[in-house]
């Protein structure tokens, strides 16, 4: 899907347009944790608490859809204590996230690839998107067990067994119908990817998604990452002027 509308609002005195969509590779989580002499999984924890607000954050501003990178295909290769402590971390968000998701309308969805996941995890995903499907404020997408490259193999593989099935032939493929294979079908491309910590590289993330959107990167840490922070991120996606391929 296209990148979607954006909503001027007024923020602080100051007339901004709103990106519809934000994305972000909340990244940084070990490094505040280093700089304190803590153990990585209390970044994470932190960042856990980081990622409540940011949802709260962008329903204030008016985002309507926020996509994050919480763990990548890549990140089993963490070691067992990192990859333990983070699961556990997502059990528990996961089964907090109801009641609060319900209380502030927001619809959550899992994207990645379920298979590998444990599977109390996936059972605690899939009652969370269950739980939450009827509400109409912020949608809320979490990446788990995520690559981009692992989302259009996968893609891919779901049309050629429609084709085999006969529900589509190859001449029937273009992007739009491609896009309806991939875990966010539905949802309009991001405007704006945020990236924190000082990297500046997208880690197979939305890589298809991504095309023509606007990217963020900020020194802060994902733990400090707070409301003037997004506000700033906004700033600068006003700076830019988006022509999606047309001549200036
Ligand atoms: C990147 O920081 C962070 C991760 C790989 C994990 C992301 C997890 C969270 C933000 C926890 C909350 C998420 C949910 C869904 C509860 P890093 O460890 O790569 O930091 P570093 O680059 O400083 O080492």
């Amino acid at each position: 899907m296209e990148c979607g509308e954006n909503m001027k609002r007024e923020i602080n005195g100051e007339l901004l347009n709103v990106p519809e969509h934000v994305a972000v590779i909340m990244d940084g989580n070990g490094r505040w944790a280093k700089k304190r002499f803590l153990p990585r999984n209390y970044g994470h924890a932190e960042g856990a608490k980081a990622l409540e607000a940011i949802c709260e954050n962008c329903d204030k501003l008016g985002i309507k859809y926020l996509t994050v990178y919480a763990f990548s295909t890549e990140n089993w290769k963490r070691s067992v204590e990192e990859v333990t402590g983070i699961m556990n971390l997502f059990r528990k968000y996961l089964v907090d996230s109801i009641e609060r998701s319900n209380n502030s309308n927001m619809k959550v969805n899992l994207i990645g690839k379920r298979e590998g996941l444990p599977e109390d995890i996936v059972q605690k995903m899939d009652e969370l998107e269950r739980e939450t499907a009827g509400n109409t404020g912020l949608q809320f997408h979490i990446a788990i067990n995520y690559g981009g490259r692992d989302e259009i193999v996968r893609a891919v593989k779901k049309i050629m067994k429609d084709a085999d099935a006969g529900k589509i032939s190859a001449d029937d493929i273009d992007e739009s119908l491609f896009a309806e294979y991939l875990d966010t079908k539905g949802v309009p491309d991001p405007d704006l990817l945020i990236r924190t910590s000082g990297e500046e590289r997208t880690s197979n993330f939305l890589p298809w998604q991504l095309a023509y959107s606007e990217f963020y990167f900020t020194d802060t840490l994902w733990p400090d990452f707070d409301m003037d922070s997004l506000i700033e991120a906004v700033r600068y996606y006003n700076k830019r002027e988006r022509r999606f391929g047309d001549a200036k």
